[in-house]
């Protein structure tokens, strides 16, 4: 045959998806990959070269990885050193943080990041192109040099993220996740480049962060006397069995350094003006009637929320507000504003004086007056609000950034009016629905969402301008643990769907391509997932 023949056939064998396996099956899909001949073998005498400033902990983080993994760790070294995986910064830039170039050539592995986060990153890539041992986490007891070599493909990649936020959510308030989860959760994380964790931390079932000023708020909110039986919802039946837990601000700092370390930010959420009858419960005084108030043991929307006409509920939310932004230094603090019935409101003498006072229309006015207030006082601290999109009802508040979770159409509407957007919709991305036959499934709270479904999402909505779609700065895959007790059940609701989310937020949308995705999947990912001991839904990979 000739060579003419033989390379239009290898054209016509890749197009139809019998040419030989790729070697590099990252998730999420980086912007460009071009594979080369050869590998790169990491053995224990393979030096590391951090050669800008900044890196030591980025560094570290492969090390350790190695060291938890492969039993080894690499001898750092000095610029110039031969054979070696250099790691710098400062030289390239993408649109958002994070971008890197990695070179592994058969000499030497080079990367090259925007910054810190870009480096990461590159390490990130680098940690799925490695080999897998088929051990699982038993090798995280392996003594040293038990895998020796590591080849990885020689490849040059370019990449970047396609939007700025690319979060996860979790609900600690319905069920209580302690430390060494909420780690594992953001390792994983850290692997599938999200940047954003929204730490949902305080609920009608449960408030889950100690208040030094507040100490009831987790001596009694914290605890529930019982947890209602989820399939005997009607009549209500409890499981008569006292269920609690919060952290402790020693244990949030350590989180919130933890994640800094992985490049991740975390957002907090204190729910206001709703879904805070554990704070109720706590201080009675906070709500229109005076209570008594119990914490709650069904789940739902429940009518007893925060008093909009009284000013010590202010106070008191500006004094645990203060407390929060002095454990987490995110730009954005999550306020809620989701699902708060107005039914004591409108009968409360307090809040009715309120609307008449300040001429407001109605109780979503009242509600839009609240969020407004406590939008004001976070900004005079040089922080800004997201909250549910519920907050757009009576009136956006000013420098808001709104959570689009009904769907796409608060979201779209805080578009068109130049308001910053993550999109959350349950549509596509609420990962406490079903993701297979509910037959075949444990308990969940309703829905389908399959992992092709969460990979079809497109969070900049046609029905957008191209001015427009640059206000939605991301999207969320968010995680509500009514029926999610266990943080296997846990794992096993947010992957897959995790990857399939990362890739809708990182890769350009023209290179996204399902069959592919699965390919990836199955060759590479399945390993890792099993190496990192996550118990995963196994549909996509059977
Ligand atoms: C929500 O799911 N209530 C934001
Ligand atoms: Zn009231």
């Amino acid at each position: 045959m000739d060579m003419k023949r033989f390379l239009m056939m290898l054209v016509l064998a890749k197009g139809a998806g019998v040419f030989a396996q790729s070697r590099v099956n990252i998730v999420p899909k980086p912007v460009t990959v071009n594979e080369l001949q050869g590998d790169f073998t990491i053995s224990p005498s393979t030096k590391l070269v951090v050669d800008s400033k900044g890196l030591d902990s980025d560094a570290a983080y492969f090390n350790d990885y190695l060291q938890q993994f492969y039993g080894f760790k690499l001898p750092l070294a000095a610029k110039g050193s031969k054979g070696a995986i250099v790691l710098s910064s400062g030289k390239i830039k993408g649109k958002y943080e994070g971008a890197y170039h990695l070179n592994i050539s058969t000499k030497a592995v080079k990367i090259e990041g925007d910054n810190a986060t870009g480096v990461f990153y590159a390490l990130q890539s680098l940690i799925q192109l490695l080999p897998v041992p088929t051990g699982g986490p038993a090798m995280a007891s392996g003594a040293t040099g038990s895998f020796g070599a590591l080849n990885v493909p020689c490849a040059h990649i370019e990449d970047e993220p396609r939007f700025a936020y690319r979060g996860l959510h979790l609900d600690v308030g319905r069920h209580f996740f302690g430390p060494a989860f909420i780690k594992k959760y953001l390792d994983l994380m850290s692997h599938y480049k999200y940047n954003t964790f929204h730490w949902h931390l305080t609920e009608d079932q449960g408030w889950r962060i100690e208040i030094k000023r507040y100490p009831l708020l987790t001596q009694v909110g914290s605890q529930r006397k019982e947890t209602m039986i989820a399939k005997d919802f009607n009549p209500y039946q409890g499981d008569g069995t006292p269920y609690g837990g919060f952290y402790t601000q020693d244990e949030i700092r350590d989180i919130v350094k933890y994640a800094s370390a992985l490049h991740i930010t975390i957002i907090p959420e204190i729910e206001m003006p709703g879904h805070s009858v554990a704070a109720l419960a706590a201080y009675p005084y906070l709500g229109c009637t005076g209570g008594p108030y119990e914490v709650d043991t069904k789940w739902g929307v429940m009518d007893d929320i925060y008093c909009a006409g009284n000013d010590s509920v202010f106070t008191f939310v500006e004094n645990v507000l203060d407390e929060v932004m002095n454990l987490f230094p995110s730009k954005y603090i999550h306020i809620g504003g989701d699902e708060a019935p107005k039914t004591r409101w409108k009968t409360c003498p307090k809040c009715q004086k309120r609307i008449h006072d300040l001429g407001l229309k109605d109780e979503e006015g009242l509600q839009s007056y609240f969020i407004g207030r406590i939008e004001k006082y976070l900004n005079s601290k040089g922080r800004s609000i997201i909250g549910w999109d519920e907050i757009l009802e009576g009136g956006l508040a000013p420098n808001a950034t709104v959570m689009s979770w009904r769907g796409e159409e608060g979201g779209i509407a805080a578009a068109q009016q130049q308001h910053n957007v993550v999109m959350t919709p349950g549509k596509w991305l609420y990962f406490d629905h079903y993701q297979a036959d509910p037959k075949t499934e444990p308990l969940a709270i309703g829905g389908f969402l399959p992992v092709d479904t969460v990979y079809s999402y497109e969070p900049q909505s046609a029905k957008l301008t191209e001015d427009q779609k640059g206000y939605v700065i991301g999207a969320q895959g968010n995680v509500w643990t009514e029926y999610i007790a266990t943080t296997d059940y846990c794992e096993y609701m947010v992957y897959p769907r995790a990857l399939a989310l990362s890739e809708v937020l990182w890769t350009p949308k023209e290179q996204k391509n399902y069959a592919d995705f699965l390919t990836r999947a199955k060759t590479q990912q399945e390993k890792l997932l099993k190496l990192w001991n996550v118990h995963y839904a196994p549909q996509i990979f059977q």
